[in-house]
């Protein structure tokens, strides 16, 4: 701000009393912020004051007070309330973009369970709200807790503002002892319009969409604001339950109606594929009827104990799926082409457009996938392009018509990266063109290092991209080893963190704390974290729960070079692994930088060994399983993933590592296999005993 003096100038006691005085006006801001709901100054002059009084209290630490603002607010939003983790993961749902996604959905639930062609499946339809999703729990009937999905594992506490929902009962009657109701929060699109003009007229954000506008007044520090916005909620799910409530879904369903709760009065039982594309088109026919945004239907496999039998694949349930509807598109013109580099170095083509409104939401960007896409649809800068949006999906370019204001030529994409200059290159085959620079390129790292720190690896609160850039560029951190040792290096800088423009003893004290809260570290997301090509969450998984430890992971991929030996044949009889990822994941070990960096992260982190899920206690987990010849009590998958989830691996042939070879009827050569090789075999009958408690 203008007219201050540089911090450095000032006296003890001119400082102090700066400092109470910027302490008594962002107090009474704050209330008339969160209290009063009417802000008195922009927010760009408020975070001026803030950050002053940050950056007295980090010159003069004898000033510096737990009761300062400063302690209190103006930290991401995100660390403002407590973390809850959900006592039953808070899934995700599969898509499906057609008719035939559709048809398959239905057809990978009769062939897991092993029904016939005859065997009617019963799957409720319900429209799926664009909101945000919520957990409640009841014990004893009282709503004790709420809480955000999060990232699925672990949400954010906002008991206080759920509660003043309508929608939400204090308590409900007949109820199990513990009853966690999940479904979606959101906002009609009449409150939602009417809420944005009062937030005009009071000079306040607006908000680009019902599901933004939701997400907003839900995520308050003041319940109060929550209360004063008309938020609504329908019950479609749930997490723990003492007690079963039904055999069905839909009846679940039911019972939350007689709750209290409601339930979207759409919902329907369907028992085919077309009558679930009637349905479809039904409820698509009426969409902008509805009160509410909607962006597809949800079915799920109405037999609780067919659920259960199909249980889920990462983090999404075999027994349901999302059939999303079509994208919306709009017309904008294409400004310019920029490029992106990955952490991989792939190049992606950016389309940088005049802004528009797509299905509610301004877009400003789209992706051009690469070389070959730009190429078919002929792009010129200058075109008038058609965007489509889908979901949270990056909007997509789909079509471009030449304008007076075309170029001449079509875009040309790139032969060297732009961030190094290295040569690009496109191998045979392959769509992608990528940077050659590797190590050397600046993109590359920065990429990488954003995603070792991002929510599903490192989850590191707080370091968002632009402080990774920042650092990487001044040079603070290099390597990912590097954010490990930078307390350290710190404390004994010139110019430590908590003195740089942006930050102050708070919020570098805040990071250093966060880093040092994620030095232990489960292997599936340090594995995940590596930014191994090709291996996203559910590999690192399989390669964490078939490894155990990283040292064990590590002699594995050097062992599996010769593709001769058994841990190559380990490695691709891992589901999911084929030839190619094999390479990817092996080159990635192989490369003595990254054995480097390995050896660092060791050295500065605690790295869990793979802990199999839940049911750990069994007699079969760490074990691993082969299944052969035809199984009578149930299918392959369903043998498989339950063996999975008692905490075994189940490998597609036999070696010495096998454990048991479960044999069916008419099995060939694997179990004469296990024979030679000394290996246990059981009857179907003899492991279900083994494996059921
Ligand atoms: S069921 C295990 N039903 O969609 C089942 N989800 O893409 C979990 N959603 O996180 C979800 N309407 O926020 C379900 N009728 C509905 C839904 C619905 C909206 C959201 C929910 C979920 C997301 C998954």
């Amino acid at each position: 701000m203008s007219g201050e003096a540089p911090v450095s100038d000032l006296s003890a006691e001119a400082a102090g009393r700066e400092v109470a005085d910027l302490r008594a006006e962002i107090e009474r801001l704050n209330r008339a912020y969160y209290q009063e709901d009417a802000p008195e100054v922009s927010d760009a002059e408020y975070d001026a004051k803030f950050r002053r009084l940050q950056e007295l209290e980090s010159a003069f630490p004898d000033l510096d007070s737990l009761d300062s603002p400063t302690k209190r607010v103006g930290a991401a939003p995100a660390a403002g309330f407590a973390k809850v983790t959900h006592s039953v993961p808070m899934l995700s749902l599969a898509n499906a973009f057609s008719e035939e996604d559709l048809a398959e959905f239905f057809a990978r639930v009769r062939r897991f369970l092993g029904l016939g062609a005859e065997d009617p499946v019963e799957v409720t339809a319900e429209p799926k709200i664009d909101g945000l999703s919520a957990s409640l729990r009841y014990e004893n009937g009282r709503f004790v807790q709420g809480a955000t999905r999060g990232d699925g594992a672990v949400g954010e506490d906002v008991t206080r503002n759920l509660a003043t929902l309508d929608d939400i009962p204090d308590r409900i009657d007949g109820a199990p002892e513990v009853l966690e109701v999940r479904g979606e929060v959101y906002m009609s699109r009449a409150d939602f319009a009417a809420l944005n003009a009062r937030q005009e007229e009071k000079g306040e954000k607006i908000f680009a969409n019902p599901r933004n506008a939701a997400a907003g007044s839900l995520r308050q520090k003041d319940a109060s604001i929550t209360k004063s916005r008309p938020l609504r909620f329908f019950a479609y799910s749930w997490g723990e339950v003492s007690a079963p409530l039904s055999g069905t879904h839909f009846g679940v369903l039911e019972r939350f109606g007689a709750f209290g709760f409601t339930i979207n009065p759409e919902t329907r039982v369907v028992r085919s594929v077309t009558e679930a594309m009637d349905f479809y088109r039904e409820i698509m026919a009426r969409r902008a009827a509805l009160d509410y945004d909607i962006d597809g239907i949800v079915y799920k496999v109405n037999r609780l104990d067919w659920q259960g039998r199909l249980g889920m694949v990462s983090r999404a349930p075999r027994w349901a799926i999302a059939h999303k509807f079509p994208a919306e598109k709009a017309q904008t013109i294409l400004k310019a082409v920029t490029i992106q580099v990955g952490r991989t170095g792939a190049l992606t083509p950016v389309a940088e457009l005049e802004p528009i409104t797509v299905g509610g939401v301004v877009v400003s960007r789209a992706t051009l996938h690469n070389a070959d896409e730009i190429e078919r649809k002929d792009i010129h800068v200058g075109d008038l392009v058609t965007i489509q949006r889908a979901g949270d999906v990056i909007p997509q370019v789909v079509e471009a018509v030449r304008t007076p204001t075309s170029e001449p030529a079509r875009f040309a994409f790139p032969d060297h990266c732009p961030e190094c200059g290295s040569q690009a290159i496109r191998e045979p085959g392959e769509a992608v063109t990528r940077c050659t620079g590797g190590l050397i390129c600046p993109a590359q790292a920065v990429e990488r290092l954003k995603h070792f720190v991002s929510r599903d690896a490192f989850d590191i609160e707080g370091f968002g991209g632009r402080s990774i850039e920042a650092f990487f560029r001044d040079g603070t951190i290099a390597s990912p080893a590097d954010i490990f040792t930078m307390e350290e290096r710190d404390a004994v800088a010139l110019a430590p963190l908590a003195k740089r423009e942006g930050w102050g003893r708070t919020s570098a004290s805040n990071l250093f704390g966060a880093i040092r809260d994620r030095r232990t570290i489960p292997l599936d997301r340090f594995v995940y974290a590596l930014g191994i090509r090709q291996v996203g969450q559910a590999t690192a998984k399989l390669l964490a729960r078939n490894y155990g430890t990283l040292a064990e992971l590590r002699a594995a991929m050097d062992r599996a070079r010769d593709e001769n030996s058994e841990d190559y044949a380990q490695l691709l009889n891992i589901d999911q692994v084929g030839k190619v990822m094999a390479a990817d994941i092996i080159g990635f070990f192989a490369e003595d930088h990254n054995s480097d960096l390995l050896d660092r992260l060791a050295g500065l982190l605690d790295i869990e060994p793979y802990a199999a899920p839940a049911a750990v206690s069994s007699n079969v987990s760490g074990k691993t399983v082969v299944f052969t010849g035809t199984l009578e009590k149930m299918t392959r998958s369903e043998a498989k993933s339950r063996a999975e989830a008692l905490g075994a691996k189940v490998a597609g042939s036999v070696s010495k590592k096998t454990d048991f070879v479960v044999v069916g009827a008419d099995a060939g050569s694997k179990a004469k296999k296990a024979e030679e090789l000394g290996v246990a075999t059981l009857t179907e009958d003899e492991w279900l005993e083994m494996t059921q408690s």
